[in-house]
């Protein structure tokens, strides 16, 4: 039986898993969008009201069921071990575009020794480095320099993982608390920088009229909901390592804590560049501060190499950062496949690790052609706004009901330093799955009225598709009897 080698390696590789590119650039962007410092009260209260409740109870059940996802649900009832399937195949179909950002972050990490980016960042982004076609139909050619940096991420994510949970515990240790201080460094550099301040404000000064606004609610949760990797299967099989009534509700909190103050700090990493550079530039705010992946590709990189000093050192250090804390994603999200694979046909991990991490090479030299990056947006919408919403609605009823909001609760206190009170059922039983089932609504009716960004339908219909397909693949593999079972 596969164990951590102590609680720190535990924590640090659930953070690890939380903290991503989620944390870099999607959280700045997604709090200046939403009322800038007003986001934070959304940002907090969908931190305790579905973050951490969530976070608790696939920490619980982890630890009460000591397996992976796919067989904690079987273990509350047999009827729904496809559930834990749907979070785990979301999971690897996450990994397969999360890889090819992170292989984009590798190659820009040699693209910051020269600065080559300039003198037209976003320029170089789409045109020479992507080399962008016109329409996602069109996929073009594979892109030899990212294809070998995709190889080159796949391939460590296999070797982290060939020995299993002790280097995990090992990798993580020391990965998480570099680019930590890499971040650190970034902001205090960023901070200073002339005419920074304006930058925060932007970030910073609350537009309350905006929490009004139901939307910006819903965008707290769903930030909330991926950043810490929840419903995928990944929290539970991480917490299925521990040793038997290990602490569950002070990790949690750790964990939550973490992963919010990074995204927190990030956003001042972020808009200190970007103040100087609308102070360099002449631009407003609100023409810099564009979000999506250009904020990291392009805005961001065009600051840095305004900096009159050691520019190329902080566009390398930067860039080490995302890749950092996004490898130590990645490969909480093959884990936890691996993991359900062992338990459901008895394969070695090893093996499997082997064909998880070459299937999501093979599929993710799809999107390094120069449609690819279209893809890459719409899998992620699809992925986030609708498959992992739903699982975490699924999973807070299949707790919440079946197993019982009040069991957990009671477990949770036996063997935990902090107590939790009955807000926790409440939450899982009744707040969370409200909340979930409106996101979903509202991104359904969002999505029938208005599209996504400009994509034609069709494209969205085989975003669509994806999940469907996973959907049944998923009710397929808790319907199939292994032979152990037979
Ligand atoms: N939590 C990660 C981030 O914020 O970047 C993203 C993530 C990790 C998504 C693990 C999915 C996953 F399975």
């Amino acid at each position: 039986m596969e164990k951590w080698q102590s609680r720190v390696a535990f924590l640090m590789a659930s953070i690890g898993s939380a903290v991503g590119l989620g944390n870099i650039w999607r959280f700045p962007y997604v709090a200046y969008k939403n009322g800038g410092g007003a986001f934070l009260i959304p940002y907090f209260v969908a931190l305790f009201t579905v973050g951490i409740p969530l976070l608790i109870a696939e920490f619980a059940v982890g630890n009460i069921f000591r397996k992976s996802a796919p067989y904690a649900m079987k273990g509350v009832n047999k009827k729904v071990e496809w559930v834990g399937w749907l979070g785990v195949f979301s999971a690897f179909f996450i990994s397969i575009y999360y890889c090819v950002l992170i292989a984009w972050c590798l190659c820009y990490i040699f693209h910051s020794v020269g600065l080559v980016w300039q003198p037209d960042a976003a320029n170089f982004f789409f045109e020479k480095f992507l080399g962008i076609t016109s329409s996602p139909s069109i996929l073009g050619s594979i892109n030899a320099q990212i294809a070998f940096a995709l190889l080159f991420v796949w391939t460590s994510i296999y070797l982290i993982l060939y020995k299993g949970v002790k280097s995990i515990g090992k990798v993580a240790s020391i990965i998480v608390p570099l680019p930590t201080i890499l971040l650190l460094i970034l902001t205090i550099v960023g901070i200073s920088l002339p005419n920074a301040g304006s930058g925060l404000d932007f970030y910073l000064s609350p537009d309350f009229s905006k929490l009004s606004n139901p939307l910006i609610w819903l965008s707290a949760y769903a930030q909330i909901f991926f950043s810490l990797s929840l419903a995928q299967g990944i929290m539970i099989a991480y917490a299925s390592f521990l040793e038997k009534k290990s602490d569950i509700a002070n990790n949690a909190f750790i964990t939550a804590f973490a992963d919010g103050g990074i995204a927190f700090l990030a956003g001042f990493a972020v808009f200190s560049v970007l103040g100087f550079l609308s102070y360099q530039t002449g631009m407003s705010m609100e023409e810099i501060a564009r979000g999506g992946i250009g904020l990291v590709f392009i805005t961001y990189p065009t600051g840095i190499s305004k900096i009159p000093f050691m520019a190329s050192f902080f566009g390398i250090i930067f860039f080490i950062t995302l890749f950092a804390f996004g490898l130590t994603s990645a490969f909480s999200m093959v884990e936890a496949l691996s993991d359900g694979l062992k338990d459901k046909f008895g394969v070695a991990k090893e093996k499997a690790n082997f064909f998880i991490c070459l299937i999501g090479f093979l599929f993710g030299l799809i999107l390094t052609t120069g449609g690819g990056i279209y893809w890459i947006e719409i899998m992620d919408h699809f992925i986030s706004n609708f498959a992992l919403v739903f699982v975490g609605l699924l999973e807070c009823l299949i707790l919440g009901y079946i197993f019982g909001g009040e069991r957990i609760r009671k477990y949770v206190n036996e063997v935990s330093e902090i107590k939790i009170g009955k807000w926790f059922s409440i939450m899982l039983k009744l707040f969370a799955p409200i909340i979930l089932t409106l996101i979903a609504i509202s991104s359904l009716i969002e999505l029938l009225a208005h599209g996504y960004n400009g994509f034609p339908g069709w494209s969205l219909a085989i975003g669509g598709l994806f999940v469907i397909l996973i959907l049944i693949i998923s009710i397929f593999m808790g319907r199939v009897k292994c032979l152990q079972e037979q």
